[in-house]
């Protein structure tokens, strides 16, 4: 009987260490329910919260569809872009979206959606109508945001996660990694259109919203939120559609460049959960970086030049042996082909083994989330690569 009793404190434990902290009731209008379940996959949403009192949503797909069960599957944690969420990585069948192509391939699939957005508006005190929520530029992201939900996947799994960034999302992680944060959680980072520089974008829409957030827009919107769908209904992007060069009855392409590859029942798709709202200060960062060259931490003092050693990211100074994949388009207007290579000039000094890259011509900054064809053109070739670092 001892034994007996024994056995099942044992069985007890076991069980509770494979389950961890219970996954959050799935919302019924949240991610799972209305986009992962229905194409057939399991799905999981787990709330975390950020040292600075933010709650975010993080979701799961913990295996392919119909497969069975079976544990410690990879881990590894897609990280959206700056006016996206989650919802980046399922805009196409599950055939041709990254997240259901990898959970496919066998990994466990975590997706972060970061503060400010749809599923991780809440916060501890604060409320999103005040301006204090919004008190934050990626400089935060990278320090909090990021680093909660890296842990949380490696606390879930006991193991080392592989990293996808997008957009911001490689932003966010250069900037950590430069600090040598997250290198004992992470196996590697695959980066995909990789912004560190942005002098050479080509956007018309980018460049004037850029010189914006340097001037006037600043003392109207204030430093609060910036939601592109309250700026439509405010006519704000109706009077920049009337500047020169802009055309804005393709708002995608005039912000991105011409991407080769998207479904136009996708872009619809995308346009029922996109753009999402961030804070005018992750805006004014990124215009502080097209104005002065140089990958830094938000600028208070609003001046030209007013970027120094001590705030600027050392990129040089990401661990040489850390495992990265850069993947970039010779048509991206925003990550424009010389900025890509002043980022590589930086990771000069990496280990030769350790940096994959790929230049594909013909993509722009969406098409490396978007495209029909990307499971060919990209992700294959990124789950060769997270197979090579295990
Ligand atoms: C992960 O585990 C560590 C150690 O138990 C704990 O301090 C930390 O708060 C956990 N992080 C998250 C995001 O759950
Ligand atoms: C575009 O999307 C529609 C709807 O999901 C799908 O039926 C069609 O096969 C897609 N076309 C391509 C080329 O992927
Ligand atoms: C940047 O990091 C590299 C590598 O750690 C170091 O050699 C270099 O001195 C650093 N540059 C600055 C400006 O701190």
């Amino acid at each position: 009987m001892a034994l007996f009793s024994l056995l099942f404190i044992f069985i007890l434990i076991q069980h509770c260490e494979a389950e961890g902290p219970d996954p959050v009731v799935v919302r019924a209008d949240g991610l799972c329910a209305t986009v992962i379940d229905p194409q057939g996959y399991k799905c999981q949403e787990f709330e975390v919260k950020t040292e600075d009192g933010y709650i975010l949503t993080m979701h799961r797909i913990p295996q392919g569809r119909g497969r069975a069960n079976r544990p410690g599957r990879q881990p590894v944690l897609l990280q959206h872009g700056v006016l996206m969420d989650g919802m980046t990585w399922l805009l196409n069948s599950p055939e041709k979206s990254l997240a259901f192509i990898l959970a496919d391939a066998e990994f466990d699939v975590w997706i972060s959606n970061v503060r400010g957005t749809q599923w991780s508006r809440r916060h501890v005190s604060l409320d999103p109508s005040s301006p204090a929520y919004w008190s934050w530029s990626w400089d935060e992201l990278s320090i909090y945001d990021l680093p909660t939900t890296v842990d949380f996947v490696f606390n879930q799994t006991g193991q080392k996660l592989h990293y996808v960034g997008h957009s911001m999302g490689t932003t966010i992680a250069l900037a950590a990694l430069s600090e040598r944060r997250l290198v004992d959680k992470l196996k590697s980072a695959a980066l995909l259109a990789p912004v560190a520089y942005l002098s050479h974008m080509t956007t018309a829409l980018g460049i004037i919203a850029a010189k914006s957030f340097t001037g006037e827009i600043l003392r109207w919107v204030g430093l609060a939120e910036f939601d592109p769908k309250g700026l439509v209904a405010k006519g704000f992007l109706n009077s920049i559609c009337h500047a020169p060069g802009v055309d804005c009855y393709d708002l995608m392409t005039a912000f991105t460049g011409t991407n080769c590859c998207l479904n136009s029942s996708s872009i619809d798709y995308f346009l029922q959960f996109e753009p999402q709202p961030t804070s005018v200060k992750t805006l004014v960062q990124f215009a502080q970086i097209y104005r002065d060259g140089v990958i830094a931490r938000y600028q208070y003092g609003w001046r030209r030049g007013s970027t120094t050693t001590t705030t600027a990211y050392n990129i040089s100074n990401v661990p040489q042996d850390f495992p990265l994949l850069l993947s970039y388009g010779g048509r991206d207007a925003l990550t424009a082909e010389k900025d890509v290579q002043q980022l590589l000039n930086d990771l000069r000094g990496h280990e030769e083994d350790k940096l994959s890259l790929q230049l594909v011509k013909e993509y722009a900054h969406i098409d490396f989330v978007m495209a029909v064809d990307a499971k060919s053109v990209v992700y294959d070739g990124m789950i060769e690569f997270f197979r090579r670092q295990s």
